[in-house]
């Protein structure tokens, strides 16, 4: 097993270039212009998964972007890992904040990443973490061999939604049938502090249209005598918020699952500087819900944020117009036991009462999904620990993410295994940001640290029969 870390030092250069090159091409899933490299990618992680050791790779497709899905079975008797990641990033817009073109990818040095970072867009979020895992499966072929039997369900929609995962976990459960489920698609503490994630927040996400008078207006001619349908959206959107910063649509906290005094104690003592957090955002000073900590804020508590707002005039100049309709898209992050549908409805209901009778309001909700929370106590986590005591000669902190990986928890509903969540991108790594980046530590480490989960896993499960 101590072969692991050899064998990556001496093909880490291969492995970042080959990585450079999945991450040249721009599969923007959200973007049609993009399809043709969307197909590019799923054909490169297919190759690469091939190449890596899977004995069967196929392209399933679906009504959107296919996915990618390969195996090697080694003994029905062994445990079978079902690793899930994504091909498909963010867009990298806005462009003109990038140091570099965002699909050429660039090493840098950083304060975090002393080795250097590898920027471009999809480094991180998830191109970077999940070659990682078809790099791990090289590393066990070529040093020993499979413990156990592995599976890779690779998407491409995960950015937007997926929508169509979710179909087709539903229609395949007994080909993607597992006895756990790994994911590098999160974040760890440090590089010097490894974590496991133990929780995701769940989404709901809308987009609300506020129409006025059928036509742009003369704000002079009409000013001040309609209702402009900016000046309505934004005091609507205020009003989502009291003066403490707790969410005011009724009802929406009714499910939320309160943690217990010692749980929120236990949360306390994750490493945190609140100076550092501040710092390195520029700003100065937190905001949030009244009552608790930011730790708290951004993982186990609810939050909604407008993600975009747009109407009337954003040229050049001033014209004076009241436009005829605003727009705004916005987020609902959700914890244990609020259901996405049910909160997605409670926000209709709120936010069409709230708009006075001068305008209509039209809501169109988008994707959503659920919150997700892990025991820290089970097997697969025994087995992630062990592996990170190896490599970083720490045990690992569970820690609560705030971000959302919606087929987590259909996962676990469909699939009937648990999920283990190894990851290895910080909070700092900009994704879904201009001058996203992975650090090539952790790019390198993560491959290390993956082969020894496979071994402690396997070893955990046949004790455990
Ligand atoms: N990898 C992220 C989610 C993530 C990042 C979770 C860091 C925890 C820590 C994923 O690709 C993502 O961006 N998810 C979306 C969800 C979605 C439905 C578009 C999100 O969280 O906004
Ligand atoms: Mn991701
Ligand atoms: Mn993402």
């Amino acid at each position: 097993m101590s072969n692991f870390l050899t064998y990556v030092q001496e093909h880490q250069n291969r492995f970042l270039e080959e990585l450079f090159s999945l991450i040249r091409i721009p599969s923007i899933s959200a973007d049609s212009t993009y399809i043709p490299e969307m197909q590019k990618a799923a054909t490169a992680v297919q190759e690469a998964l091939t190449k890596a050791g899977c004995t069967h790779t196929e392209l399933c497709p679906t009504e959107g972007f296919p996915i990618v899905y390969g195996e090697k079975i080694i003994d029905a008797t062994l445990p079978t890992v079902l690793v899930y990641g994504h091909y498909d990033v963010q867009p990298p817009d806005p462009l003109d904040l990038w140091d570099n073109d965002p699909f050429d990818p660039v090493v840098k040095k950083t304060a975090l990443h002393p080795d250097g970072a590898i920027f471009a867009r999809g480094a991180c979020d998830d191109k970077g973490q999940m070659f990682m895992h078809i790099k791990a499966l090289e590393v066990m072929e070529q040093n020993g061999g499979l413990p156990c039997n592995i599976k890779f369900m690779i998407e491409g929609e995960e950015e937007v939604g997926s929508d169509n995962l979710e179909h087709f976990v539903r229609a395949n459960t007994e080909k993607l049938a597992n006895d756990v489920i790994l994911i590098s698609d999160t974040g760890m503490l440090a590089n010097d502090l490894p974590s496991i994630t133990t929780g995701l927040r769940g989404m709901s996400y809308v987009e609300v249209e506020v129409t006025g008078p059928n036509r742009d207006l003369h704000s002079g001619l009409y000013g001040g005598a309609v209702a402009n349908p900016i000046n309505i959206l934004t005091q609507m959107i205020a009003s989502l918020h009291d003066e403490n910063n707790h969410i005011t649509i009724p009802g929406f906290y009714d499910k939320v699952a309160e943690l217990s005094t010692s749980e929120r104690e236990e949360m306390g003592k994750i490493p945190f500087s609140l100076d550092a957090y501040k710092k390195a955002l520029d700003i100065a000073a937190v905001y949030g819900e009244k009552g608790y900590t930011t730790n708290e804020r951004k993982s186990i508590r609810p939050s909604l944020d407008v993600n975009g707002i747009w109407g009337g005039y954003t040229g050049e100049g001033a014209k004076t117009v009241i436009a005829s309709k605003a727009y705004a898209k916005i987020s609902m992050r959700l914890v244990p036991d609020q259901r996405s549908e049910e909160i997605t409805t409670l926000f209709t209901k709120h936010f069409t009462a709230l708009a006075p009778e001068g305008v209509k309001v039209k809501i169109t909700p988008h994707h959503g999904g659920e919150a997700y929370v892990m025991h820290a106590d089970g097997m697969e986590f025994q087995a992630a620990s062990k592996a990170y005591m190896e490599t970083f000669g720490i045990a690992p902190l569970p820690v609560r993410d705030g971000g959302s990986i919606p087929i987590v928890a259909l996962f676990e509903e469909t699939l009937d295994s648990k999920t283990i969540l190894m990851g290895f991108g910080l909070d700092s790594d900009a994704i879904h940001s201009p001058n996203e980046h992975f650090g090539v530590f952790n790019f390198l480490k993560g491959i290390e640290t993956i082969p020894h989960f496979y071994h402690h896993f396997t070893g955990l499960f046949q004790a455990n029969r």
